[in-house]
């Protein structure tokens, strides 16, 4: 068994997959997404791998790179379609509302203008998220219609062709934290509260990461958000809502959880490596599991 780890930057992360690859005595290397050249017509170089773990922090490289990997036939963990749904706001939320997953209310808009009429029917405050990003940036809370044509000015003008698609977001009255759950295959595997005075939680933007207890209603809503955009190993984020309960905010596919091993105890590393090991075996997943 030969793993390939597609990424750039070794994070903690990646030195702790490689250890679990190691572990279980599979050989593996590093494909560094910065030095690749992919010639469509030849993936000779790449057929050595039995699969290929994407890693990589740029949301296009990886995208790109799991649909070359894919169309030669190298089985990937995520797989393509995950990635291009996870990786865009909008396509999350809309698989999630095909699939039925309970998810904040959602209003998208291609103007200025529209966008600043949909947040006044919407109602004060609204959260407006770029389609595609993470750590929380370029995330605004909008409590007024002052701040709504600032920020939407402000787009417009210094904004680049990303910012001209509007993702606006009823902003959800949670607790002082929201729920980070780890699912790979069919099971949520580890979650974590991200707490914070900030209304943003996430980690990377000093959220606190503590223990959160997976209950079978966290557990059943995390599995069908999985399922939702293609199964896999990804991490949800989730909303208490003071009246509906848990909604699912988001899912990333890409995932980060230097934070949540010690908290949870949870050797995510170690399931992400067999989960990935597993695919290299018997292919990925169809929505009942492997057979
Ligand atoms: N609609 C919302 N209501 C309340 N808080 C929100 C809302 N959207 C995002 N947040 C807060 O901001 C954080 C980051 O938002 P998220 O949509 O997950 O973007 P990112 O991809 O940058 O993580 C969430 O974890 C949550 O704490
Ligand atoms: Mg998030």
């Amino acid at each position: 068994m030969h793993v390939g780890v597609l990424a750039s930057i070794i994070r903690k992360e990646e030195k702790l997959i490689f250890h679990a690859l190691s572990d279980r005595g599979v050989t593996w290397e590093v494909i560094d997404d910065r030095e690749v050249q992919f010639d469509l017509e030849n993936g000779d170089r790449y057929r050595q791998f039995d699969v290929i773990l994407e890693r990589a922090v740029n949301h296009s490289r990886a995208l790109y790179a799991l649909r070359v990997f894919g169309m030669w036939g190298i089985p990937t963990v995520n797989t393509y379609h995950v990635a291009e749904t996870c990786g865009n706001k909008i396509l999350t939320t809309a698989a999630l509302m095909e699939a039925g997953v309970p998810t904040p209310r959602t209003t998208i808009a291609f103007t200025p203008a529209s966008a600043l009429d949909a947040i006044e029917k919407m109602g004060y405050p609204v959260v407006l998220k770029p389609a595609v990003g993470s750590w929380g940036r370029l995330l605004s809370k909008i409590n007024d219609r002052d701040a709504a044509e600032a920020v939407l000015e402000h787009k417009k003008i210094l904004g680049t062709y990303h910012h001209s698609i509007f993702y606006i977001q009823e902003y959800v009255h949670k607790p002082q934290r929201d729920i980070r759950a780890f699912v790979v295959g069919d099971q949520t595997i580890a979650a974590i509260y991200r707490s914070s005075s900030h209304w943003i939680t996430n980690t990377a933007r000093g959220g606190k990461a503590s223990y959160c207890p997976i209950t079978p209603e966290l557990n059943d809503i995390c599995v069908q958000a999985a399922k939702a955009v293609g199964g896999g190993v990804v991490a949800i984020d989730v909303f208490e809502d003071p009246e509906r309960g848990l909604l699912v905010n988001e899912v990333n596919y890409t995932m980060e959880f230097r934070n949540s091993i010690e908290p949870t105890g949870v050797d995510i590393p170690g399931k992400i490596v067999d989960f990935t090991l597993r695919v290299a075996e018997e292919g990925w997943p169809t929505a009942n599991g492997w057979r």
